[in-house]
């Protein structure tokens, strides 16, 4: 199998899942507890059906829509992920440059293993900085002042992983940051000798936003959810988000909500956005997916705060179910870098590329010649 083979999500998770070292490919793949939720996040697009309208004259419809006060050309971007160079040696850099291809957003993980200013300069596109609230204060400023001053255009701040999820694949496949060989990992990273090589003869691993700060996760293996009960600020509060706001300043989500009562108080803050998310599946478990919270959502604060429905995402006719039913664009995370470990910055231009072409193919059926066509009209619930 290469990436010539790869047509759809399940694809390139096949070809990522055989280059990569099991514990690797387990980190991405999976969710918390019992994966309920992180099963149920596709599984909730079924439960309603596009009913299009025909002879409707579309020609070429355009894709484009607008998010973070930005002009994109398709409704749909890179959500942040953590450790990208884990998936591919070029990490973070391939994605970067495969979303500006195709004029959408990249976004940056406080975790990314390339630094704000890198990317700030190798990839001139639309870029998003995701921001976990460590404990040490200094360390938020240090990066909100790095994204300004390197033309990020928008953050988000992740309010659902103030404490790890339990990610018991991660526990069985004994996963660190970086990487740690242990005896149970040993026989996966040596049936991968291609991953083996290339990760260790290019650029070393760090997470360079916050390697000046700790070397706990950059040199010193941690695994990544004691990292998270170590250093993020579980007390994190609707004041830290009021803080954030005011100093960054610019378009901003807050990642991670998926209440009624939240999305109004994220208006009332001053946020411009929120993305409606369960972090994968990855934190709670038994949590709602974000699809089947949208219509609540859109109904209470829709027009007056941007939405991004971030999870299960995998095919176009997702994206316009999801359009359809009041969100200003999507993004996802597996749906990329499972893409990116099967082929790097070719493998991200290639889902992009098929998920554009999805939802171009799907607004000509469904008869809508833009974005703005996209309405409840559109959807019945079974
Ligand atoms: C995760 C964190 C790091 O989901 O975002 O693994």
């Amino acid at each position: 199998m290469n990436l010539n083979d790869c047509y759809n999500f399940d694809d390139f998770r096949k070809l990522a899942k055989k280059n990569l070292p099991a514990p690797i490919f387990h980190y991405i793949d999976g969710g918390a507890d019992d994966e309920t939720t992180l099963k149920r996040n596709t599984e909730s697009f079924l439960k309603c059906d596009l009913v299009p309208n025909i002879l409707a004259s579309v020609g070429e419809p355009d894709l484009s829509t607008s998010v973070f006060g930005q002009k994109i050309d398709m409704p749909l971007f890179l959500s942040p992920s953590a450790m990208q160079r884990l998936y591919h040696h070029d990490g973070d850099k391939a994605s970067a440059r495969a979303a500006e291809k195709f004029g959408t957003f990249y976004s940056m993980s406080t975790m990314a293993t390339s630094s704000i200013e890198e990317i700030a300069n190798i990839s001139g596109g639309p870029k998003m900085f995701q921001l976990y609230i460590h404990k040490d204060q200094g360390l938020t400023d240090n990066l909100i002042d790095r994204c300004k001053s390197s033309g990020f255009k928008a953050m988000c701040l992740t309010v659902d992983t103030v404490v790890a999820g339990n990610r018991e694949r991660d526990h069985r496949w004994g996963f660190t940051t970086p990487p740690k060989l242990t005896l149970k990992s040993l026989l996966s990273f040596a049936t991968h000798p291609k991953w083996a090589f290339n990760y260790l003869t290019h650029e070393k691993f760090q997470l360079a936003n916050v390697s000046h700060w700790t070397k706990k996760g950059s040199s010193i293996a941690k695994g990544v959810m004691e990292y998270i009960n170590e250093q993020y600020d579980p007390a994190m509060s609707w004041k830290d988000a009021e803080y954030v706001v005011k100093k960054w300043g610019g378009p901003f989500a807050l990642k991670g909500v998926m209440s009624v009562e939240d999305a109004k108080r994220a208006v009332e803050i001053g946020a411009s956005a929120i993305m409606l998310s369960n972090h994968g599946g990855r934190q709670l478990d038994g949590s709602r997916s974000p699809f089947d919270q949208l219509p609540a959502i859109a109904d209470a604060v829709g027009g007056k705060i941007e939405i991004i429905l971030d999870g299960g995402v995998r095919r176009g006719t997702h994206v316009l179910k999801a359009l359809s039913l009041g969100a200003t664009a999507c993004s996802f995370g597996k749906g990329f870098l499972f893409a990116l470990g099967a082929g790097g910055q070719k493998g991200v231009e290639q889902i992009l590329q098929r998920m554009r072409d999805e939802i171009r193919r799907d607004m000509i059926l469904l008869g809508c010649k833009s974005i703005k066509e996209l309405n409840k009209t559109k959807i019945v619930y079974r």
